[in-house]
């Protein structure tokens, strides 16, 4: 059974995913950090396509939600630690509109959710990877709480930025995400829309939980 949410950057994907994962005793996915993953290969690769997709065939990419966090491994080093930098949020929306790149993560992705039940967030997750997904989110705010959350973030991760520098990455990966010709960012016509721009964090959890097990008959474990 596959739960998908998508949305733009910062609307609250991966900590409601999350959470929703830990309520309902279900596994959780995280697109954006297998893209992450393969721009570290990319900045490796000196920016270079060719030799990127080289070493793409080369590595080997594992991953797995554990201790609340969702960890990748490149040939069995641990990256996690480099996912979130500027230096890779910089390049990934790039990398991500590499048509190897999205078969190698949309690979991955399909294969892990073969066993067991998971609730998964991305961008392109409703339409184009689980199209037939058992239920769709599309989650949303407005870019300047968006870009508020992310510096918070960032901030808290001792990275020097600025509130200005974090919301112009966003609205920059916004657009390549969207614009772009393969399976961009996009509303499934199927999806449940949630709006987080207002919303309390927990109310908002305990409301997706309801809609899942309403529609999926999923038990609540906590
Ligand atoms: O956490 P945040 O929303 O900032 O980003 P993310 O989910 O880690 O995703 C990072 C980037 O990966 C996005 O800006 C997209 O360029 C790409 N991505 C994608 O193209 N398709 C997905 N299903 C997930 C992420
Ligand atoms: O995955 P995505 O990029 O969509 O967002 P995220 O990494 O989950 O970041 C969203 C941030 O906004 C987190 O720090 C959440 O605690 C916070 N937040 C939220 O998700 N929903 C609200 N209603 C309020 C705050």
């Amino acid at each position: 059974m596959i739960i998908v949410i998508d949305g733009p950057a910062g609307a609250g994907k991966s900590t409601t995913a999350k959470a929703v994962a830990k309520k309902l005793g279900i596994q959780y996915l995280d697109s954006g950090a297998l893209y992450r993953a393969l721009t570290v290969i990319y900045l490796e690769s000196g920016k270079d396509a060719d030799s990127f997709f080289k070493k793409l065939k080369d590595k080997d990419i594992t991953f797995k939600y554990t201790d609340e966090q969702f960890r990748v491994w490149l040939n069995e080093k641990d990256i996690t630690d480099k996912l979130r930098s500027s230096n890779v949020a910089d390049e990934v929306s790039t990398v991500a509109s590499l048509l190897k790149s999205r078969e190698r993560v949309n690979e991955l992705m399909r294969e892990a959710v073969e066993h067991d039940t998971y609730i998964a967030e991305g961008r392109d997750l409703g339409t184009a990877v689980f199209p037939d997904a058992d239920l769709k989110f599309f989650m949303k705010a407005d870019v300047n709480e968006r870009a508020r959350r992310r510096y918070e973030e960032l901030l808290e991760a001792g990275e020097e930025t600025s509130l200005k520098k974090v919301k112009q990455n966003i609205l920059e990966r916004d657009y390549k995400d969207s614009q772009r010709k393969t399976d961009p960012l996009k509303q499934a016509d199927d999806a449940i829309i949630v709006d987080t721009t207002n919303l309390d964090f927990e109310q908002q959890v305990a409301q997706i939980c309801s809609d899942i097990t309403d529609k999926l008959e999923l038990p609540i474990k906590q």
